[in-house]
């Protein structure tokens, strides 16, 4: 008898899918590696047609976090927490907790393997309510013992890619001189537009959400719907909202120079890298650039540092970034290659 054989290489070490016993949600926490440490990522409330879709999601988006650990430099894996809710509804006070319970009891489970922290759907506040069942959860505010909101250093991390890909894309980091579509104004696509107004850079911005219109107003940002901002003409799109935005149909469309922006898994496949190489469109992968957070919040929380330190290793990630593209550039890859490339040279050497 032949048997199949099966490439374990990028399989994920362990994945919990049950039904929340006080919500009867699906809970869904992937750990795709421990290699280099404990598996972090964030626990997403999402809505999805069907739980499967949510386990899908989760299996791409922690095995995206290995990645962006290791290219943070960060002694720890990729893991990511998924609740995946029926279309339409959006659970709120004693039902909340009780899917955020149910939560903190599957991370408890696995016994340190995995952390948690804030991720679409939920916030620091969350993160109380799910170390009421495991201490592995972080982020909670400042004053509940944890590190706070990370979406402003994510923010700093996104402002700092940008100068990096400027420079290299443009010859010069001066943000002042050059336009940005800010797609996606939630809590990190917020701060990241006050942000860059504060550069004095051109700015366009769109969110299918319309009460998020006076965050443009206030930047003096061009308001757009989320089309017109996907293809604006400009030099840099910042997609900084839900993933998959760059598309085998989006990506002729585009008219920017360079992307880059915290939106975890912009691109629906990895081809669509090789599409805007041939564009000749730059694309600043969202692992190596939307690091921000987990870097703020591991060195406050893991490793005791000041917020300033953490600060200094968030803005790191210019060079992080500047390291990928200028591999690319004289390897003639894509950036995502170069950076998946460096991903694995990072986990293959941490683990020996
Ligand atoms: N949403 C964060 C991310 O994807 C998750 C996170 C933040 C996890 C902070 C741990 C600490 O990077």
């Amino acid at each position: 008898m032949v048997t199949a054989e099966v490439d374990s290489g990028s399989m994920h070490e362990h994945v919990v899918v049950r039904r929340g016993t006080r919500s009867g949600l699906p809970i869904i926490v992937a750990v795709h590696s421990t290699a280099l440490g404990q598996a972090i990522g964030g626990c997403r409330l999402a809505h999805y047609p069907h739980w499967r879709d949510g386990l899908t999601d989760a299996l791409r988006l922690s095995a995206a976090m290995s990645d962006k650990c290791a290219l943070a430099g960060l002694p720890n894996g990729g893991g990511k927490t998924v609740v995946a809710l029926p279309p339409g509804r959006t659970p709120d006070g004693a039902t909340r907790r009780a899917v955020l319970h149910d939560v903190g009891d599957v991370i408890a489970d696995l016994a340190g393997a995995y952390a948690t922290g804030p991720d679409v759907g939920t916030g620091p506040d969350d993160m109380v309510t799910i170390a009421e069942r495991t201490p592995y959860a972080f982020c909670r505010p400042v004053d509940a013992g944890g590190s706070g909101d990370s979406s402003a250093h994510t923010a700093v991390g996104v402002l700092a890619a940008l100068r990096a890909l400027c420079a290299e894309r443009f010859g010069s980091a001066d943000l002042s001189a050059r336009s940005f579509a800010v797609l996606g104004l939630g809590r990190v696509g917020g701060h990241l537009l006050r942000m860059l107004a504060g550069t004095g850079a051109t700015l366009v911005a769109g969110d299918l959400d319309d009460s998020r219109r006076p965050l443009a107003d206030a930047a003096g940002a061009a308001w757009v719907s989320p089309q017109d901002c996907l293809t604006a003409d400009v030099d840099v799109l910042v997609p900084a909202a839900l993933g998959g935005v760059l598309t085998v149909d989006s990506v002729p469309k585009l008219r920017c120079a360079a992307i880059a922006g915290p939106a975890n898994n912009q691109l629906d496949a990895p081809a669509t890298a090789d599409l805007l190489h041939q564009r000749s469109i730059l694309w600043a992968p969202d692992i190596v650039v939307s690091a921000g957070g987990i870097i703020h919040a591991t060195a406050v929380e893991l490793h005791g540092e000041t917020s300033e330190q953490a600060a200094v290793r968030v803005r790191g990630i210019a060079d992080t970034l500047t390291g990928v593209l200028r591999t690319a550039r004289a390897t003639g890859s894509t950036p995502a290659a170069a950076a998946r490339f460096r991903a694995c040279q990072r986990i293959r050497d941490g683990h020996r």
